[in-house]
């Protein structure tokens, strides 16, 4: 399998792939983790979702995490997702059903992802949720096929799903507004 060397390639191989090939694709990345930098950004509020490139077929998202920040409970709006994990240590939890009852959600698997660890997830698989639970800030690369603009999450509080409208932090290494102050390297 030929190597993706650079950030550039990654996103000029994309529109060039279908199928299977966009999973196989996450393992033939060896991109330094300097191309990151043009679209990496933090809030102190969340987790950032910054879009470095979107078609019609897929989006290619950098996810940037502050110590101890996670994701809620989520699907993936019946569409495929990988994950990269470029810099820190990013827990995955995965959740399914208990008793084929939506108000019982119940953990059935734990994964720690070092950096260079790849995660595969589709909706059959139950839903996840992410923790940077490493020292300091994390990294990780997302690929969606196809984009997925809302997703259904899980509220653990009151034990009921609710719908969100997911957004991005930033378009193409610049901030989609200003309600957040983002920080950068
Ligand atoms: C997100 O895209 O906001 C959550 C991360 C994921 O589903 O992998």
């Amino acid at each position: 399998m030929k190597a993706i060397n650079s950030l550039k390639e990654l996103v000029e191989t994309l529109p060039h792939c279908s199928g299977k090939e966009y999973v196989e694709i996450a393992h033939r990345m060896q991109i330094p983790l300097e191309d990151f930098e043009p679209y990496a950004h933090w809030s102190k509020e969340t987790y950032t979702r910054n879009c470095i490139s979107r078609s019609k077929d897929y989006e290619l998202l950098l996810l940037c995490w502050e110590e101890g920040m996670d994701t809620p409970i989520h699907c993936h709006g019946g569409e495929e997702c990988w994950v990269y994990a470029l810099q820190g240590t990013i827990k995955e939890e995965r959740f399914d059903f208990s008793n084929d009852k939506e108000e019982e959600i119940e953990l059935v698997q734990k994964t720690t992802m070092q950096e260079d660890s790849i995660s595969y997830m589709n909706d059959n698989m139950g839903f996840h949720k992410l923790i940077n639970v490493g020292e300091g800030r994390a990294m990780t690369l997302h690929l969606y096929m196809n984009p997925i603009d809302r997703c259904r999450i899980f509220d653990e509080e009151q034990a009921k799903f609710e719908v969100k409208e997911l957004e991005y932090h930033t378009y193409k290494g610049e901030p989609v507004n200003d309600e957040i102050a983002l920080e950068t390297m």
